[in-house]
């Protein structure tokens, strides 16, 4: 939801702005703009489109100040627009925002009365003219900021410059990500760290309420009030390369790609093999805190709760816990019966997404435990959660979830083991054995993805189609709802993913010869089932595309096509199933000529409800 980025340093600072701009594309695409000293005063360049249209736009042009800021949008107020595209100024103020400020129309009204005069239709402009009509007040460009923070409700990053002062940079945070990157010998603050991960590796990760000012080569974070605030740098391991294409044509393709390692990422060093155990990090219960635990709600969107779904059949089956599943902004809003003695976890690649994070306040405002399974080191979910799981899946830049969700499940796998083993429902034996054949996964998702040429082939012949059906049952009927949402998202072909056995009751009329029905049929007791389900579509005349174990000789005879799947035990076929699901809606998307990484319409990390 927009990408900001700020930047004080001897660098052509327009270079540095685009480079990171790029890296923070995926957070929205629908304008861009950038602030730059030249001579003393600030200029603005931004246009709707593309960053490529903002860089076109500056190409042959050099400004020789050492402080800018820049924006990529992601529209809430006002349709994308030159007019609205960020950076805003008004007198010698100039802002960038990322976040929805709820009050802007009051105040836009209150300074419309003082003369102010507004160009754009966002909420965002309010913020330069609000900071501009104290600086033309007398008091200082951060007493400015901070008289005008006092009086902003809702959501903000914001990086700001100010025309008297091109030695400074101020960023404030409400609600919305900021991070700070300490170079050598120069400054960035930025919506995530893979903008600036090129310049530094050093970062501060801002808190909501706090602003932080850039000048003379420190950054110096303070709160609302003006107080210095403790602010501790943190240096991350990600290295710069993680955040390139690596020769792939799509970041999403790379991140495919990507799985078996980032698998490895998610079990490496929490995992003995030997002795039958697992440990967390960031994350350990007493026995005694295991055995209250009365139930688990899951919480998370989109792609996210997808896993979250998958994690109630593992946690369940393993652990023999009761667990809900919730969609963030239904949970946040229903009032959910919890309390003591619940878990609530909370999903989330990004660890920004409002809704999710509402809801982690939510249980914990209901005095619940909180754990986090999250992508994005130091995001605010991980932070705001007792506990977290990282998943290290890297970065995803891809705006389509592959990756992430691969590792959430794993990370949920280890999980219902963990809380297995501490209710004493598994000996060391079965631990054993369990993780053996989780320690086989990377390989065989590494197997899977040596066939992509098979599922590119099978794209182009269905990619005509206007409609898909995804079909699976039981741990597997979420894989059938991630298909069916990787293949609308980055495709735009309608798709409806559907509990197979729920498909009698609704769903079958759509079935006819030129619908597509991927059926997910995976060895565990509901496979007969399924068979069943194949049969229903065939009596219709539904194109069958099944995947299925090598095998499965029956799926064969049936199915007008099959994606062979490795063998593995049920609780984990749901990765396996995953991988071609991903590869078939990328390469029909691309075949398409889709803008793959950047889908129409959608933003990575949403951080507005
Ligand atoms: C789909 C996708 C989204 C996200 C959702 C939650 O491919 O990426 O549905 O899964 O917006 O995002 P996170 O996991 O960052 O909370």
């Amino acid at each position: 939801m927009c990408g900001i980025i700020g930047y004080l340093g001897k660098r052509n600072t327009a270079d540095v702005l685009t480079e990171g701009l790029k890296r923070l594309e995926y957070r929205g695409y629908d304008s861009a703009g950038i602030a730059v000293f030249h001579n003393d005063r600030i200029e603005i360049r931004r246009t709707e489109g593309k960053l490529a249209v903002l860089e076109e736009m500056i190409s042959k042009e050099s400004f020789n100040g050492a402080t800018g800021i820049g924006h990529t949008r992601w529209a809430t107020h006002g349709r994308p627009s030159d007019a609205n595209a960020h950076p805003h100024k008004a007198g010698r103020i100039a802002v960038v925002h990322n976040g929805i400020i709820e009050n802007y129309l009051p105040l836009k009204r209150g300074l419309e009365k003082k003369g102010h005069i507004f160009n754009s239709e966002t909420d965002s402009e309010v913020i330069s003219h609000l900071i501009n009509d104290f600086i033309e007040q007398g008091l200082s460009f951060e007493e400015s900021v901070r008289k005008a923070l006092h009086e902003l409700k809702g959501s903000y990053a914001l990086g700001i410059m100010f025309e008297g002062n091109q030695e400074k940079l101020i960023g404030a945070r409400n609600e919305s990500p900021l991070v700070v990157g300490l170079g050598d010998g120069e400054l960035f603050i930025a919506s995530d760290t893979p903008a600036v991960l090129n310049y530094t590796r050093d970062f501060i990760f801002l808190e909501d309420g706090q602003m932080v000012v850039l000048s003379d080569g420190k950054a110096t974070v303070k709160d609302l009030s003006g107080k210095t605030a403790k602010a501790e740098p943190r240096h991350l391991d990600w290295n710069p390369l993680m955040a390139e294409k690596g020769g792939y044509k799509h970041f999403m393709l790379k991140e495919i790609f990507e799985q078996p390692e980032a698998i490895i990422n998610t079990i490496r060093g929490r995992v003995s093999r030997e002795e039958g155990t697992i440990s967390f990090e960031n994350f350990s219960l007493k026995k005694k805190e295991i055995d209250n635990l009365k139930r688990i709600a899951i919480v998370a969107c989109g792609t996210s709760f997808h896993a979250a779904t998958v994690g109630k059949f593992m946690i369940e089956t393993l652990a023999g816990i009761p667990v809900d599943v919730d969609i963030g902004s239904e949970f946040r809003y229903r009032d959910p019966v919890i309390g003591k003695g619940t878990l609530v976890v909370v999903i989330s690649q990004s660890g920004e997404t409002a809704d999710t994070r509402a809801a982690l306040r939510e249980g914990k405002r209901k005095g619940c435990l909180s754990l986090a399974i999250c992508n994005v080191v130091e995001s605010s979910i991980a932070r705001e959660s007792d506990h977290v799981i990282y998943t290290h899946a890297g970065p995803e830049i891809g705006v389509a979830s592959t990756k992430a969700f691969v590792t959430q499940l794993v990370a949920l796998y280890l999980l219902a083991l963990y809380l297995a083993v501490g209710k004493g429902r598994v000996d060391a034996r079965k631990v054993q054995k369990l993780l053996a054949e989780l320690i086989r996964i990377p390989g065989l998702a590494k197997d899977l993805l040596r066939n992509a040429s098979d599922y590119q082939k099978l794209a182009r012949k269905y990619a005509y189609a206007r409609n898909f059906l995804y079909l699976g049952r039981g741990i597997n009927y979420p894989i059938a709802l991630e298909g069916a949402l990787k293949l609308k998202e980055i495709s735009y072909i309608h798709a409806e993913g559907y509990p197979a056995g729920e498909m009698k009751h609704g769903p079958i009329a759509l079935i006819d010869k030129e619908m597509p029905v991927v059926v997910l049929v995976a060895d565990d007791d509901v496979r007969d089932k399924v068979m069943g389900n194949i049969e229903e579509v065939r009596a219709r005349d539904g194109i069958l595309i099944a995947l299925a174990s090598a095998n499965h000789q029956e799926v064969r005879q049936k199915a007008d096509e099959v994606i062979s799947i490795p063998q593995t035990t049920p609780l984990l076929s749901p990765i396996l199933f995953t991988i071609p699901l991903q590869l078939l809606a990328y390469y029909v998307a691309d075949f398409k000529g889709n803008d793959v990484d950047q889908p129409r319409n959608l933003a990575k990390s949403v951080t507005v409800e």
